[in-house]
């Protein structure tokens, strides 16, 4: 193997290793934060909520999707093909992890291929940095069929690690090319720092319909990154970014223009709910149901995505909403802390019941 397909895989696969030995950093997380209204008589019978929701265009029965992860080596082949079984039979679309080590090698895309192989009919998307060529962006979507590609920013991963990109310029220009020329819906995804209101307004800009917000509170890459490196002299940095919660209050006013996603430290029904009491099309996870298929296996993984989604309907029943509409409109009560964030930040909720 050529050292740089080599040093490549070396590197997905310590993310994927210090990830899934990640502990939450927050022992107050933001969603907390969060109260959904209790409804003492709600008209309804659980059968009859019906969450299902658009995600880039596409109907989808399920609000839940696998977010980005795997992909170009041996063991992450393994994991693709593990998650997409789950994705199968769950009935939820899942991204595939940065395709670059593919679309410089091809000998490593059948670690991505095996995704579409292990579940044909179902929404998959590509993954790319926001660094990529147009030529590169349209290979990762031909290479797995994908139907989305989604589009990655990193800057603070990037930054942090030794070997990483210090010259964003050319991204903004990448996206826009991108986004005329290839013939599926565009996501622009985080990957776990969040966006703020001028970032989103900036993607806005730049023609983009599909954000996926990817805020702090779960996988941490700054923390991913100094546990990497020797040195770890950038581990002040482990705090930064934007939470999930505050992302999706920063994007109140850009909800009517952008279809946004939810991602970022989800890990019960009852966040994945707040995600869309605040606004989110849908909800992604990534680290959780990495761990579940690697540790509990594949059919547990199936059990664990269904009984999520059971119990978010279940909840939708608490709060008396048949639909992710109604969800989007119950009333919340936000805490101090997020309700000081509101004020700086000159932000105002999307109008809801009280
Ligand atoms: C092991 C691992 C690898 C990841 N690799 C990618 C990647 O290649 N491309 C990407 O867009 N996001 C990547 N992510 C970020 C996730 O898609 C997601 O944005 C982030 O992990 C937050 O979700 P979580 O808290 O549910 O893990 C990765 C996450 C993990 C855990």
């Amino acid at each position: 193997m050529n050292k740089e397909i080599h040093q490549r895989s070396q590197r997905k696969n310590e993310h994927v290793k210090h990830a899934m030995h990640q502990k939450s950093s927050d022992t107050v997380s933001d969603f907390d934060m969060i109260t959904l209204l209790h409804h003492s008589l709600p008209d309804l019978n659980v059968d009859e909520v019906d969450l299902s929701t658009t995600m880039a265009g596409f109907d989808i029965p399920i609000p839940l999707y696998i977010n980005a992860m795997t992909g170009g080596s041996e063991w992450t082949k393994s994991i693709n093909a593990k998650l997409a079984a789950v994705a199968a039979a769950a009935g939820i679309p899942m991204a595939v992890g940065s395709m670059h080590a593919a679309i410089k090698h091809a000998e490593l895309a059948g670690s991505y291929r095996v995704v579409r192989e292990a579940n044909p009919d179902g929404l998959i998307f590509a993954n790319v940095g926001a660094d990529v060529s147009l030529e590169g962006a349209q290979q990762a979507v031909e290479m797995i069929r994908a139907d989305a590609l989604q589009i990655h920013v990193n800057a603070p991963q990037e930054l942090i690690m030794p070997e990483g990109d210090r010259d964003f310029k050319s991204w903004r220009q990448n996206i826009e090319r991108i986004l005329k020329h290839v013939d599926v819906p565009v996501i622009v995804k985080e990957v776990g720092f969040g966006m703020s209101r001028a970032s989103l307004q900036t993607l806005k800009d730049l023609g983009v319909r599909h954000v996926d917000i990817s805020g702090k509170g779960g996988t941490n890459f700054a923390r991913i990154e100094n546990a990497r490196r020797k040195s770890r002299d950038m581990a002040y940095l482990g705090d930064w970014g934007i939470s999930t919660v505050r992302t999706l209050l920063e994007s109140q006013s850009l909800q009517s223009d952008m279809s946004v996603m939810a991602s970022g430290g989800i890990i019960t029904p009852l966040d994945a709910m707040k995600c869309l009491a605040l606004g989110a099309r849908s909800v992604g996870m990534s680290r959780i149901l990495l761990k579940s298929v690697e540790e509990e296996g594949i059919e547990e993984t199936i059990d664990h995505v269904k009984d999520f989604h059971d119990q978010m309907k279940r909840i939708a029943v608490m709060i008396n909403a048949r639909t992710v509409g109604d969800v989007r409109e119950s009333p919340l009560v936000l805490g101090p802390e997020l309700l000081s964030w509101m004020t700086q930040r000159q932000l105002v909720l999307n109008e809801r019941e009280i």
